[in-house]
C-alpha cells in the first residue's frame, strides 16, 4: 500500500524507551515474568496533599480552558520555585507551563529553530532531543563522551563542535540516561567557550534536578553571562511522581516565551486545568515533602551499583542523579552467550529480555551504543531478583 503518511513522520524514529516498555507489556500479557526497568518512572505514588489539591480543584469547577501559558497563581509558584531552588529570577511573562517538559522541548524547537539550524546535544542525551529537533528541521550534532569523563562533555569538545551553523546546546543534568550531574567548575567552563559565541543559545533540562545525591544543583542559567540565553526547563513528572499528570513549564527570555505561548496557542490551548491546580500544591511543599522519595534512589543506586559490580563485563560510572545506571556493555560485544552472538548493544538488551526476562534500553537510543540503561525506579526486591537474573544468564 501506498504510504500517505508525511515525510515527517516517516522519518521520525519510535520513542526507543516507550518501545522497549510495550514490548516489556507484550511479553508480560504472554504470561512472562517480566522485570520492566526500562522506563523513567517513579514507583512511588503521589504525595496525598497533591491529590487533594486536584480532588478540590475539581469541586471548585476548574473545569474551562485555562489561560494558555498557565494559569497565573501556578507561574507565581513556579517563580518562586524557580527563586527557591535554583536562585533564578524569571517574571511571570518568562514562564511557559505546558503539557509535560516534553512540550516544552518540542515548543523551544519549534520556535526557535529554522531549517538546518545545528543543536548541541552531549551524546549520551536523552531519547527525545533527536527527534525533536529534527521534528523542527534542526540539525542533532552528537557529541560523543565516555565513562572516561563521566559521560560529561568538556569545554574542548564543545568548541570544537560549534560551526557557523550552530544555533542551541541542549542538555540535561542530572543526565538521562546517565545520571552524570555537572559540578558549578565544569558548567562554567561551558560557559566559556559559549561567551565566545553569543548567538548559541542553552536549553538546560533540570527535570532530575531534586534526584541528585552529590547534592548541590547548579543551574547554567546562574552562571555568569548564561541567563539571557538560557531556557531552562522543569516539571513534576520525576520530583513528584506526576507523570501522567502530564505538567513541564520552561522559565527563559520573554520572547522566547511570548513565541512558545504562541506556539501553544494554536497547538494545545495551554495545559490540563487541574494537573495546573494540583501543581501549584506540590511546587509550594517544601523540598523535604518529597526526600524519602530522594533517600529511596539513592539507597537503590548503591545496590544496583553493587550487584552489576558483581557481574563481570560490566563498566559502571556512579551516577550522582536521576534513577538510572548506563553501563558500558561492549566488553561484550562479538562474544556468543548460550548460542546467542552479541554485536551491539541492542543485542545485549534484547538477550536480556529474552534470556533473563529484564527489560532495559540501548544505549543507541540515547547516542551511545556501547551501553544500556536500567532504570533503577523499581522495587528494591525487583531489583535484586533482576540483578540476580541477569547476572544468571550472562
Ligand atoms: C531528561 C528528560 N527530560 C524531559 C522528560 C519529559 O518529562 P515530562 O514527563 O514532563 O514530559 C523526561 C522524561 O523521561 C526526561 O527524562
Amino acid at each position: 500500500m501506498k504510504n500517505h503518511l508525511s515525510d515527517r513522520i516517516n522519518s521520525m524514529s519510535t520513542s526507543a524507551t516507550l518501545a522497549m516498555a510495550a514490548k516489556a507489556r507484550e511479553l508480560k500479557n504472554e504470561g512472562k515474568d517480566i522485570i520492566g526497568l526500562s522506563l523513567g518512572e517513579p514507583d512511588f505514588n503521589i504525595p496525598d496533599f497533591i491529590k487533594e489539591a486536584a480532588k478540590e480543584a475539581i469541586d471548585q469547577n476548574y473545569s474551562s480552558y485555562s489561560p494558555v501559558d498557565g494559569y497565573a497563581d501556578l507561574k507565581q509558584a513556579i517563580a518562586n520555585k524557580f527563586k527557591r531552588d535554583n536562585g533564578l529570577t524569571y517574571g511571570l511573562n518568562q514562564i511557559v507551563v505546558s503539557t509535560g517538559a516534553k512540550q516544552s522541548l518540542a515548543n523551544i524547537a519549534m520556535v526557535m529553530l529554522n531549517d538546518g539550524d545545528e543543536v548541541i546535544l552531549p551524546a549520551p542525551y536523552w531519547v527525545s532531543y533527536s527527534d525533536i529537533v529534527k521534528l523542527a528541521q534542526g540539525v542533532p550534532v552528537e557529541v560523543p563522551t565516555s565513562i572516561d569523563t563521566d559521560f560529561k562533555m568538556t569545554p574542548e569538545q564543545l568548541e570544537k563542535a560549534i560551526t557557523p551553523k550552530t544555533k542551541m546546546m541542549w542538555f540535561s543534568s542530572p543526565c538521562n540516561p546517565s545520571g552524570s550531574v555537572y559540578s558549578k567548575e565544569e558548567l562554567e567552563g561551558l560557559a566559556e567557550v559559549l561567551k565566545k559565541h553569543p548567538n548559541i543559545f542553552i536549553v538546560s533540562d533540570e527535570i532530575y534536578e531534586h534526584i541528585n545525591f552529590r547534592g548541590g544543583h547548579v543551574s547554567i542559567a546562574n552562571i555568569e553571562g548564561m541567563y539571557d540565553r538560557t531556557i531552562t526547563v522543569n516539571g513534576v513528572s520525576k520530583a513528584f511522581a506526576m507523570t501522567g499528570w502530564r505538567i513541564g513549564y520552561i522559565g527563559g527570555p520573554e520572547w522566547v516565551a511570548r513565541a512558545c505561548n504562541k506556539f501553544q496557542g494554536q497547538i494545545t490551548s495551554g495545559a490540563n486545568a487541574i494537573a495546573q491546580r494540583a501543581t501549584i500544591a506540590a511546587l509550594n511543599a517544601p523540598i523535604s515533602s518529597i526526600q524519602f522519595m530522594i533517600d529511596e534512589f539513592h539507597k537503590r543506586r548503591d545496590l544496583v551499583l553493587e550487584l552489576l559490580g558483581e557481574i563481570k563485563g560490566f563498566n559502571l560510572n556512579v551516577p550522582e542523579g536521576a534513577f538510572y545506571v548506563f553501563p558500558d556493555i561492549s566488553s561484550f560485544f562479538g562474544k556468543t552467550i548460550n548460542g546467542t552472538l552479541i554485536n551491539n548493544a541492542s543485542d545485549f538488551a534484547l538477550y536480556l529480555l529474552e534470556k533473563a526476562n529484564v527489560a532495559t534500553v540501548t544505549g543507541e537510543a540515547f547516542g551511545n551504543d556501547n551501553c544500556i540503561r536500567i532504570s533503577y525506579a523499581a522495587s528494591e526486591k525487583e531489583l535484586r531478583e533482576a540483578m540476580a537474573r541477569i547476572k544468571a544468564v550472562l
